[in-house]
């Protein structure tokens, strides 16, 4: 048994009306087979949510959130909490992502008591950082993944950690087709897990699962998947097409 499971998680964010999320789903299951050798989440948008959900009753594939507001109820319009997703069988719910970074202005104090609100609702974090091109080029690329890591991450404890999952997305690599290098990916993942070293201790930190997104399709992934603190992918464009993220999953499957 590996120390931790490879993750392929499909963003599919505003992208698939409920049936053509199913009908996606339904493809993905089928190719898949029953026990996958690797962990599988989709994340819908919300109105996918039921149907990509009865899509995979009773398959190893897991369904994900693309967001979550961190209070319980109220008047908060547009939103879902926690407890709305768990009721749809969302066990994963991504929070920070670059974009709800970018357009929403969401900031690590938010996304931090989004992290502390999934997390007690058995909702698994997937926490996203990652700098912008300016940060790389200014040399900061470090200093801005510490801040999001350690923001977002405020308050976790060292049992909760282990459920927490990682996603390092760098903003210039995001549907631009511009991946990162295995390199470049594995140094920030290896600082990562450094930092989670530091707050969790070395054991805690090698339990938790940092995944890579920005570009990864079928033609890189194999590269990315086998760089040693490389535990998956977060996968936007190419996980909307079935055939694309099976071949994800396979390779996934391959470097496990
Ligand atoms: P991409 O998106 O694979 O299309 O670059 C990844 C993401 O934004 O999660």
């Amino acid at each position: 048994m590996p120390l931790r499971k490879k993750l392929i998680a499909g963003n599919w964010k505003m992208h698939k009306t409920p049936a053509e999320g199913a009908r996606l789903a339904a493809e993905i299951v089928a190719a898949v087979g029953k026990e996958p050798a690797v962990d599988i989440v989709l994340c819908p948008p919300y109105t996918a949510l039921e149907s990509v959900g009865r899509a995979i009753d009773g398959q190893e594939v897991r369904l994900g959130a693309q967001n979550m507001h961190p209070e319980k109820n109220g008047a908060f319009t547009g939103e879902c909490s926690a407890e709305m997703l768990r009721a749809l069988y969302v066990t994963h719910v991504i929070l920070g992502h670059s974009e709800r970074r970018a357009y929403f202005v969401e900031t690590d104090d938010f996304i931090n008591r989004k992290v502390l609100a999934a997390l007690p609702n058995q909702l698994k974090p997937i926490l996203c950082v990652g700098e912008t091109l300016a940060e790389r080029e200014a040399g900061q690329t470090f200093a801005v993944v510490q801040q999001q890591v350690e923001g977002g991450l405020k308050g976790v404890t060292a049992e909760q950690i282990t459920t927490v999952i990682i996603a390092y997305e760098p903003v210039w690599a995001i549907g631009t087709g511009k991946v990162a290098t295995p390199a470049q990916a594995q140094e920030v993942h290896a600082f990562i897990r450094g930092i989670l070293a530091k707050l969790y201790g070395a054991a805690r930190a090698q339990k938790v699962r940092i995944l890579y997104g920005g570009s990864m399709k079928p033609a890189n992934a194999a590269e990315l998947l086998a760089q040693p603190d490389i535990d998956g992918g977060l996968i936007g464009g190419a996980a909307l097409d079935a055939r694309s993220f099976v071949d994800l999953v396979n390779a996934a499957v391959a470097a496990q």
